[in-house]
């Protein structure tokens, strides 16, 4: 048989083969066979290139390397063909497309809290929690509101018809966090920078500015040389860290029982004034109901509305979205 003859021979014998192989060690052992560098058909074929004639080297020298490319091509199409997995892994078609997984998202008002609460950190106020069952004397009285101030009205309050008894008191959900400033001058001696975000509520009519549930970020910081200085330019930097440079704040006088002097912040963004809470100097009473040396020390407080940041950052026109858990509204935080 001349030299062209064998090649074709070689060639057809080794498709048959690669097409033949079933398995990665079937094709492994067919490439031994016919392409292995050390022994193999492909290596006594190339001795034939050195008995042809001179006249015939070229055309044989081309055809060999043709052929030698051709099975290596076809090797390698089935090597990368027997590699795929198979379709069928344990009962799973792994050929059919995916499912797109939905993740959940943080709720916009979750969002903001733990941003709150990264701003106050840098401004070095520590997180606190407090309970959203409280009695009588957190809730009021320690936060000097006697028995015979309006805000204490049973129709103001959700009062909890329960016949727990507590020393501090009836039981009812607390109308505002500064019940955490009680808890933590209780327990705490001063210095204290901390700051509390939570629930509080209120039998207010809802509509798209009131919820008888809401969110309020409750401030204290009481230590030796504290004014009220040290509170606007807390306030300033917090308002700053979240909306931008665009803010400004102003301070209008009012009263709340627990601070003295007391103001009702302000703060302008976008040329929109809107008021944000109120704050002011701890009241010395609170101060000594506590145990605290008014003399010594002294402090601010506040008390600020947390969905009206969120609502402002967004453009959120209505309060209640919050508490809908529409998806279509939650998924654009
Ligand atoms: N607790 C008040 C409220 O809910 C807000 C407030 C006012 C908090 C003055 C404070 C403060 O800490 O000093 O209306």
């Amino acid at each position: 048989m001349d030299a062209a003859a064998q090649l074709a021979e070689y060639e057809q014998a080794a498709l048959a083969a690669i097409a033949a192989a079933t398995d990665a060690d079937g094709i492994e052992a067919v490439r031994i066979e016919y392409l292995g560098k050390k022994q193999g058909r492909l290596k006594d074929l190339q001795k034939l290139l050195g008995q042809v004639t001179a006249e015939e080297r070229p055309v044989i020298g081309k055809q060999f390397n043709e052929v030698k490319n051709r099975v290596s091509a076809a090797l390698e199409a089935r090597q990368s063909e027997l590699e795929k997995p198979t379709a069928e892994v344990e009962g799973i078609d792994v050929t059919l497309p995916g499912t797109p997984l939905r993740l959940g998202k943080r709720h916009p008002l979750t969002q903001t809290i733990d941003e709150f609460k990264s701003i106050m950190a840098r401004l070095g106020f520590a997180t606190v929690d407090g309970p959203e069952i409280e009695d009588e004397h957190h809730n009021f009285e320690a936060l000097n509101i006697p028995a015979i101030h309006p805000a204490r009205d049973p129709l103001d309050n959700f009062y909890l018809a329960t016949a727990e008894k507590s020393s501090g008191g009836p039981l009812l959900l607390r109308s505002q966090t500064s019940t955490v400033q009680i808890r933590v001058m209780e327990r705490t001696p001063p210095p204290v920078r901390i700051v509390s975000l939570g629930r509080v509520y209120r039998p207010d009519t809802i509509d798209a500015t009131h919820s008888c549930m809401f969110h309020q970020m409750e401030g204290l910081w009481v230590e030796e040389g504290v004014t009220l200085a040290h509170l606007k330019s807390v306030l300033r930097a917090f308002m700053t860290a979240y909306l931008g440079d665009d803010v400004h704040i102003r301070f209008r006088p009012s009263f709340f029982p627990f601070t003295e002097p007391s103001v009702e912040a302000d703060m302008s963004w976008r040329d929109d004034w809107l008021e944000i809470g109120g704050a002011g100097m701890v009241d010395p009473n609170v101060l000594k109901a506590v145990g605290y040396d008014p003399e010594k020390v002294t402090g601010f407080a506040f008390g600020l509305g947390i969905e009206r940041f969120c609502m402002q950052r967004h453009g959120i026109t209505d309060i209640r979205r919050f508490y809908e858990n529409d998806v279509r509204f939650l998924q654009q935080f």
